[in-house]
């Protein structure tokens, strides 16, 4: 019996000091473990003789009471204290003065991305992505443009790797066969996105923006292409009347194909759209190539349709009368600060896409 007293005594004191929360969690074990102390005491009271058991039991249930009660508070006690040092560290002292607030502006090539995704929308189209990096095949060679074929040279490739395999794309037109061989046909696709040709100048940068259109069903024609591009420049630069010029041109992927230039005039310094005689390529475009169809197992005698491929940079420089095209990637922040977009403005054609 004075075993159990001291016992209590002992880790009564014990538990008087200043113990951690691990500590206290050890001496628990230590007391009431498989083998702890007190709980070793419980398996010995059957052989207690009869006439002390019954004290010996109540002496040890009184003992346990206490010390797993003192252990409790103690643990409660510390967890309460580590919860209000953790509060006072993370108080935030609201009488500070507030961070200056930068707005961020949306840059003139994300607006009109925006805006082309909408106008396309409008009329069907759903948006699709490639990757800037592409290979060969995906670039050229789907596209009916085959190894030595002159148009490779045209577009002044940045290749990645000596076997020419890998390059950085030189227009969005890949993008035309990772839809047509992921999926079955009709297609009515656009695909914006970053391009990349060894060109540096006024109107050309070695990295630039295109946005491809693609529609393949079971009935489509040249009018339908012409339809389209004449709704989208319409809609794209916010007038009723526009001037529209297609002039027969070369791509291996279409045949017939066509570049395109819109109608425009210079007054007081403003470029005005649809009026006057000069005239400005902002797309080519044309009927997809059997061939190309054909890679990409779309039967040419049941499905054909059109393709073409704008330059949105340009777009974008007519629309907001921006006449360098290298200011664009310049980084200047007060340029974007100037020419930039409310970021809380989404365009979309209900609200007039570019107030
Ligand atoms: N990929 C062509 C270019 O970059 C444009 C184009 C796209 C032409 C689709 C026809 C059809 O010059």
């Amino acid at each position: 019996m004075s075993e159990i007293k001291n016992i209590r005594d002992q880790f009564i004191s014990k538990l008087e000091n200043d113990l951690s929360i691990d500590q206290i969690n050890e001496i628990k074990t230590e007391l009431f473990g498989k083998n702890g102390l007190i709980s070793s005491k419980f398996k010995t009271i059957g052989s207690i003789p009869d006439t002390d058991r019954k004290k010996f039991a109540s002496d040890l249930n009184q003992a346990k009471d206490e010390l797993q009660n003192l252990i409790t508070s103690k643990i409660n006690e510390l967890e309460g204290k580590k919860i209000n040092e953790k509060l006072e560290k993370e108080k935030v002292d609201i009488t500070l003065p507030e961070r200056p607030f930068v707005r961020g502006k949306v840059h003139p090539v994300s607006q009109t991305i925006d805006e082309i995704s909408s106008i396309f929308s409008e009329i069907g189209f759903s948006v699709e992505e490639g990757p800037d990096v592409e290979n060969e095949y995906y670039n050229f060679t789907a596209l009916n443009t085959p190894d030595n074929h002159p148009a490779r040279d045209m577009h002044d490739t940045f290749y990645l790797d000596e076997n020419k395999e890998f390059l950085l794309r030189t227009h969005t037109s890949p993008v035309q066969i990772r839809t047509m061989l992921k999926d079955k046909p009709p297609f009515k696709i656009i695909a914006p996105g970053r391009t990349y040709r060894s060109d540096s100048d006024q109107t050309h940068s070695p990295m630039f923006h295109q946005v491809e259109g693609l529609h393949i069903d079971t009935n489509i024609n040249m009018g339908h292409l012409k339809g389209c591009l004449n709704y989208f420049i319409k809609e794209f630069f916010e007038v009723e009347k526009i001037k529209m010029r297609f002039r027969p041109s070369h791509f291996p992927f279409t045949e017939p194909s066509a570049e395109v230039d819109i109608g425009y005039e210079i007054k007081d310094g403003k470029i005005i759209i649809g009026e006057g005689d000069k005239w400005l390529e902002i797309l080519g475009c044309g009927m997809v190539h059997p061939n190309v169809l054909k890679n990409v197992k779309v039967d040419p005698s049941k499905y054909q349709g059109y393709a073409f491929g704008i330059g949105i940079d340009r777009l974008a420089m007519l629309k907001y009368g921006i006449n360098d095209l290298r200011a664009f990637f310049d980084c200047d922040y007060r340029w974007l600060n100037h020419f930039g977009f409310d970021p809380l403005d989404v365009p979309s054609n209900y609200r007039g896409l570019s107030r």
